[in-house]
């Protein structure tokens, strides 16, 4: 059942290619320009005169949200909010009619979260749910949505479902860019090719697990972690730190790389493994300043570049190199390696990680 490997979680980080196509399959056709959500149909011209959008979920979930709020105020040009589906739920938040609120969801049963869209149906928001299983609660509960198509998710530590969830988040703000008209037609086209070549992508990050072990051989025994990133790729430091504590109980943060200097950068010594999510993009400039404060405190620096990056190479420890694509689908790569690391020092260290400790697949009780 494991397909030869070791664990559920490997085997599923190495699904990727194949639960990110499933996830668009039927919906996309770059050379048509087609895009196409048959599950919001109904609901596209509600989504384009959308003022807000409301996000809420859990963990690996709600780090999702984050990538969609930068999709959706980036392509689609909403307002939009992404909420701890617990918080909201106790905040007396507020919500108007026709306010529309997207829960995540692998499991479909998380409690905080079906609690949250029950809250916000009883007050006239719209309910989308995006749910990994089909017939869930969530997905139920929901008025419409679009199911992301990752396969069963049997390892505890939510890996192909966050790429699944980014992957049709992503065909949502593309579809209510193109119908509100807040994205050029080059642009659209270009996006809806580069989704396509995402999966082979995906593949070629692989290309680097052996290195990747060799870099979590040399870390198994660290006793915290850094993760730092900007922009699309701050959600990715999140869900990279979470990934290592949940499996190999390595404390682990996640932060905005320009928020070290407001505290955890007296964190950094010559002990303190720092991840870098430092692709090319907007913030490339920044997250290179960002590395040079780091060094210069003598961190020992990982680094996730875009192959061929020549500059920071030269700064840091270590490399990984992610094959380049548009900025806005960058968590879908800059994610795999961490997943990886992640992996290969919980295994490293013994962890059973396929159920860590304290840890239950679908959390049915608030
Ligand atoms: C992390 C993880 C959890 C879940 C969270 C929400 O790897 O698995 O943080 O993401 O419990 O679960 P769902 O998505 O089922 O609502």
């Amino acid at each position: 059942e494991k397909g030869g490997y070791d664990h559920f979680m490997i085997k599923e980080i190495f699904e990727q290619p194949r639960s990110i196509a499933d996830s668009m399959r039927g919906r996309l056709k770059a050379e048509d320009a087609h895009l196409h959500l048959g599950g919001l149909s109904n609901y596209m011209d509600k989504l384009a005169e959308a003022k807000r959008i409301v996000i809420v979920g859990c963990g690996t979930s709600w780090h999702a949200g984050l990538v969609a709020e930068y999709l959706f105020e980036e392509l689609a040009r909403i307002n939009v909010e992404v909420e701890y589906a617990s918080e909201f739920r106790y905040r007396n938040p507020v919500i108007e009619e026709n306010d529309i609120v997207i829960a995540i969801s692998q499991s479909g049963e998380t409690a905080d979260t079906l609690a949250a869209i029950e809250l916000a149906k009883s007050k006239g928001a719209i309910i989308f749910g995006v749910c990994n299983v089909v017939g869930s609660s969530i997905a139920r509960a929901s008025h419409a949505g679009a199911y992301t198509h990752a396969g069963p998710e049997i390892g505890v530590a939510s890996t192909k479902a966050f790429t699944a969830q980014v992957t049709v988040l992503t065909l949502i703000a593309l579809a209510t860019a193109k119908r509100k008209g807040t994205i050029s037609e080059e642009t659209y086209r270009q996006l809806l090719i580069e989704l396509e070549n995402i999966p082979s992508k995906v593949e070629r990050v692989f290309e680097n697990a052996s290195k990747i072990k060799e870099i979590a051989f040399i870390f198994t025994y660290a006793r915290n972690f850094i993760y730092l990133g900007r922009g699309l790729n701050f959600p990715v430091a999140l869900e990279g730190a979470l990934k290592l504590k949940e499996i190999s109980y390595i404390h682990a943060e996640g932060y905005p790389a320009a928020e070290m200097k407001h505290g955890p950068i007296a964190l950094i010594d010559e002990d303190m493994p720092v991840v870098f999510l430092a692709t090319h993009d907007s913030s490339y400039e920044k997250i290179v300043s960002n590395i040079q404060e780091v060094k210069a405190r003598k961190g020992r620096v990982i680094a996730i570049v875009t192959e061929g990056d020549t500059l920071i190479p030269t700064m840091v420890d270590f490399v990984i190199e992610v094959p380049k694509t548009h900025e806005i689908l960058t968590p879908l790569l800059s994610v795999i390696p961490l997943q990886l690391l992640s992996y290969y020092i919980a295994v490293m260290r013994g962890r059973n990680v396929d159920q860590p400790r304290n840890l239950a697949k679908s959390v049915t009780v608030e």
